[in-house]
């Protein structure tokens, strides 16, 4: 028999209504939007506005669309790997939560925590439940709501990020389409560069944490950008090598939404021309595990059967990884 696959077989995404702009930003910090669209490609992003509303509330319209798409019920999921770094709550899982709010009866689910690379993680793990033969439908759910720990006093992190969610079905296949290769990996000791100070078992709230400001993401920039720089746009080089494709065979490449620098020099780096990149950094900022599956939903519409995608991703940890996909439909 023919190995088996795990293939995107639906994709949806969701971001939220509000539009924070860079000139809202100037009235909040002492920044502008020359400094943001020169330093990130970023003009806009989006927040999710609303007591009660919490990174399921993003996730529960994307993947009820995909659902619909895909014309299944939430009861056929098996499985959910929910990939965010900002749970409803510290526990249970917000893969339970979400499958309670969409009826996913028969599922179990588990969240995954990777930062930006969430995804591509989390990508790589559903696969093997698929190739195993032990699941036959496996949803992926990559989404964030970043507004909820970025400080809005902090111009350093709060022009970087937003709010928005993504989706990817993953169901068997025995033709060659799918998930073909991932490489993941980790280096801890880059924890100091980005992380949340507080809220953990390390430091549990008190009003001391919460007067300093240490449940926002914290970010040393440059340091991060330095290592993400080189780190995500040698994975994905390395993941092409070792599958000998050359910039020509790729149809698109699909990087994590950081910083428009950062995506450049992945495409520098891979030789995959400008019109293959996939881009929306412009208008939805750095949404952490919502920016892959935010982008294959923007772009669905463009990929053919048997396009190969190369998906790429940098976060804290440090983590990052590059997936190899080649489209089944
Ligand atoms: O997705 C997870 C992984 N994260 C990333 O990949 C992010 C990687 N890092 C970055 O994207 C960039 O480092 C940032 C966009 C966060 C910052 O850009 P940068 O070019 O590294 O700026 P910088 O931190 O080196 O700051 C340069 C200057 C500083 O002023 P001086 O010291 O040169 O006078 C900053 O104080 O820009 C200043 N600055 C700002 N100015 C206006 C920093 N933030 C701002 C701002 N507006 N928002």
């Amino acid at each position: 028999m023919n190995k088996i696959h795990a293939a995107v077989t639906a994709v949806n995404g969701y971001v939220p209504d509000y539009v924070l702009t860079n000139h809202e930003l100037e009235t909040l910090v002492e920044t502008n939007d020359e400094w943001i669209t020169s330093r990130t490609g970023i003009k806009e992003r989006r927040i999710l506005k609303g007591e009660g509303l919490a990174t399921s509330d993003l996730a529960v319209p994307a993947v009820e669309g995909l659902l619909k798409k895909r014309g299944i019920s939430a009861e056929e999921i098996e499985l959910i790997i929910f990939c965010t770094t900002t749970p409803d709550m510290p526990f249970p899982a917000t893969a339970n939560i979400l499958a309670d709010k969409i009826g996913a009866k028969n599922a179990w689910g588990y969240d995954l925590q990777a930062a930006c690379s969430g995804f591509i993680f989390g990508l790589a793990t559903g696969a093997q439940f698929i190739e195993s033969g032990k699941h036959t439908k496996v949803l992926v759910v990559g989404g964030d709501k970043m507004s909820a720990i970025v400080n809005y006093k902090d111009r350093a992190t709060c022009i970087i990020f937003g709010d928005g969610c993504g989706a990817v079905l993953l169901e068997p296949d025995t033709e060659g389409y799918g998930v073909i290769d991932s490489i993941c990996k980790s280096d801890g000791s880059g924890r100091a560069f980005l992380h949340q100070k507080a809220g953990g078992s390390l430091r549990p709230a008190t009003h001391e944490t919460v007067d300093a400001n240490e449940h926002y993401a914290y970010q040393e920039g440059q340091a991060v950008f330095k290592f993400a720089v080189t780190n995500m746009a040698d994975v994905a080089a390395e993941v092409m090598e070792r599958n000998s494709l050359k910039a020509d065979d790729i149809a698109w490449l699909v990087p994590h939404q950081a910083n428009k620098r950062i995506i450049d020099a992945t495409a520098n780096r891979t030789g995959v021309s400008a019109d293959k990149v996939i881009i929306n950094i412009e208008r939805y900022g750095n949404t952490t595990n919502g920016t892959i599956p935010l982008c294959l939903w923007e772009w669905e519409s463009k990929f053919k059967k048997g396009d190969n995608l190369i998906l790429a991703a940098f976060g804290g940890g440090f983590t990052w990884g590059s997936i190899y996909l080649k489209w089944a439909y």
